[in-house]
């Protein structure tokens, strides 16, 4: 996690680094600071948030300056605090650098490096890292980005660095190795940053560095891009960004979550854009189609992914193993990575992630890659790690999800892996064609009837007031509702710090029915179609037990309607198409809890976007 911007050019770059930081902070939000150059480094870093740290700006001069580099943490190594913020400098006070990931092998260069003599003041890896590329500048006489090539071959573990040499003050040097880090190409001006976001308003011509690749930037010689294992010159490939600055603004709204809950009708249209063009013509998803072969021969699919992706892999297995009838497993990539997986010949393994960048799911994808399995990905971020680690796949095109909740771009990954299952299994023969159609012209009506679901926004809202001092809640559904019921219950705790669980509603009697009472609230998705009638049994034993029942029911519904302390109503459609519908109000009923408790909905504590670290 972590966020890194730098800038190198003929503006002033004290407002290019802050606002790039706050695009940034998104990756991490415990401490921040910047290095401005002007005649000297000035470093000054502070605990919290972005804002804590513009206001020891407060005199104009220390903002002077056309070079900088700044760093929004995450902590790894060592408490958020001022002394392990970043930039870390060397001894000599000469280099600065800011770090994303983790040095594995930190502790023994810090032991070689302490007994040469080198101090340290911080608890932190990247401490280490740039003393280690002080000392190889000096006693190789090198320059800079000869020492960070050396210095990088001595460690183990995780990085994007951006580096500065007061010694060279016309260059900077940068560094990947899996952690993300893009270049954005003004005129005779360098940006840098995590992502795109910091340098978007700017430019648009962007270069995404691979792993292994550095690069030095000198405003004498321009861009030099090379490939650390082979240690020669590489071509940049330089993209065009398609994004633009509104995506990543809030547009009205508090908060980012909020605005991207309203924005999933018209996520859902760019998700579909192209591949689903009416309903008497075929879906078009062109890597489905080139690899069709590979899908028809597949003897197993398994979906490696975690949080909130993890929970569209548990669907497309229901998803998938109705429409294909191919055995599907689901896995967590924390889990599969460490384990000795069998992974046979005609595997198809799909990763699934919003931001492309999570380390466990980015490790999986490599170890299922090197026992020969065929790799299908499903990623938001276009030209992230994890699409370009890929065989092949599909774009989500959710659009930028700054908040750490993922809620559209969950809706625009599930929506997708109908559309991928009925475009497999009617190529297959595995799906009656009357059905195909049905849910296809359903699906076709989706934004707008997200539109209409997004209505209940005000009642959702009056629920959420009567359970702010709620300490526990419970997420019931069954089948296709099932992994809904377990991401209603990761959005509330992770947004509003209140525990909650989500089961499969018939688990309920094999254990947590004990902990139902009067003080424990009970989501339960019972919609219309599928095993409804065995959910209104399970609403009855909650009923029976005293709990406060809140359920998310098809319009029209009267049965729940006297059961239940609250209905949320979605509409009724196929139940295929019900989770998909049934997520939007428990998205709303975190979001107007966390709100109302004085959460920081888009920030919460301890989390980050893109977890880039195991
Ligand atoms: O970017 P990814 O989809 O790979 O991220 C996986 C999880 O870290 C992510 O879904 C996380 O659980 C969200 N914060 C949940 O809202």
């Amino acid at each position: 996690m972590c966020g890194i911007v730098g800038y190198i050019g003929n503006k002033p770059v004290y407002d290019i680094l802050i606002n790039g930081l706050k695009k940034l902070e998104y990756r991490g939000y415990d401490s921040s600071g910047i290095m401005i150059y002007n005649q000297k480094p000035l470093v000054k870093k502070a605990k919290g948030k972005v804002s804590d740290l513009e206001k020891l700006f407060v005199n104009s001069a220390d903002k002077q300056g056309y070079l900088g580099i700044g760093h929004t943490r995450w902590a790894t190594h060592g408490p958020p605090n001022q002394i392990n913020s970043h930039p870390h400098t060397s001894n000599s006070g000469e280099i600065t650098l800011v770090h994303n990931g983790i040095i594995e092998n930190y502790d023994s260069i810090k032991k070689i490096l302490t007994q040469k003599g080198y101090v340290f003041h911080s608890d932190t890896d990247s401490e280490v890292l740039v003393n280690l590329i002080e000392d190889i500048k000096k006693t190789k006489n090198v320059k800079l980005g000869k020492a960070v090539y050396f210095a990088l071959k001595q460690v183990i573990g995780a990085y994007a660095i951006v580096v500065f040499d007061s010694k060279n003050p016309k260059e900077i040097v940068g560094a990947r190795l899996g952690s993300p880090l893009a270049i954005g190409l003004g005129d005779s001006e360098y940006y840098f940053g995590s992502d795109a976001t910091p340098f978007l308003e700017f430019t648009k011509r962007c270069i995404y560095l691979n792993d292994n690749e550095m690069f030095i930037v000198n405003m004498k010689k321009g861009l030099t891009l090379r490939e650390i294992k082979r240690d020669s010159i590489i071509d940049p490939y330089i993209e065009e960004l398609k994004q633009n600055i509104e995506e990543v603004e809030k547009g009205g709204y508090d908060h980012f979550m909020l605005k991207e809950i309203f924005e999933q009708p018209h996520s859902i249209i760019d998700t579909f854009r192209g591949r689903l063009l009416s309903y008497n013509q075929p879906i078009s998803i062109s890597s489905l189609k080139k690899h069709f072969e590979e899908f028809k021969n597949a003897k197993r699919i398994i979906f490696i992914s975690c949080g909130t992706s993890w929970h569209s892999s548990l669907l497309a297995e229901y998803y998938f193993e109705e429409l294909l009838r191919i055995p599907v497993e689901v896995e967590y990539a924390s889990e599969f990575r460490y384990r000795n997986p069998v992974i046979n010949k005609g595997d198809i393994v799909i990763p699934i992630s919003q931001s492309g960048e999570t380390a466990d799911t980015l490790a999986a994808i490599k170890m299922a890659k090197e026992k020969g399995a065929f790799l299908y990905g499903i990623c938001n971020v276009v030209g992230s790690s994890i699409a370009r680690e890929t065989h092949t796949g599909v774009y989500t095109h959710a659009g930028s999800e700054i908040g750490v909740a993922s809620t559209k771009a969950f809706s625009c990954q599930i929506s997708l892996l109908l559309l991928m299952a009925l475009n497999l299994g009617q190529k297959l023969g595995t799906l009656d064609q009357k059905r195909y159609y049905r849910i296809i012209q359903e699906l076709e009506k989706l934004p707008e009837t997200i539109k209409t679901v997004l209505k209940s926004d005000p009642i959702v809202e009056s629920i959420s007031e009567k359970y702010l001092d709620a300490e526990n809640f419970l997420y019931l559904g069954r089948g296709y509702n099932f992994p809904i019921a377990l991401e209603g219950a990761l959005k509330l705790k992770e947004i509003s710090y209140i525990h909650a669980e989500g089961y499969p509603a018939a688990e309920m009697k094999h254990g947590p029915i004990a902990l139902i009472d009067e003080n424990m609230p009970v989501v339960v998705i019972a919609t219309r179609k599928g095993n409804y009638h065995k959910v209104v049994s399970n609403i009855m034993e909650i009923k029976a037990r005293g709990g406060q029942i809140i359920a998310v029911v098809s319009k029209g519904d009267v049965e729940i309607e006297k059961l239940a302390d609250h209905i949320i109503e979605i509409p009724d459609c196929n139940e295929l198409i019900a989770p998909i519908l049934a997520n939007i109000p428990l998205q709303l009923l975190s979001y107007h809890i966390a709100n109302k408790k004085g959460c920081n909905v888009d920030q919460p504590r301890n989390l980050a976007k893109s977890v880039t670290v195991e």
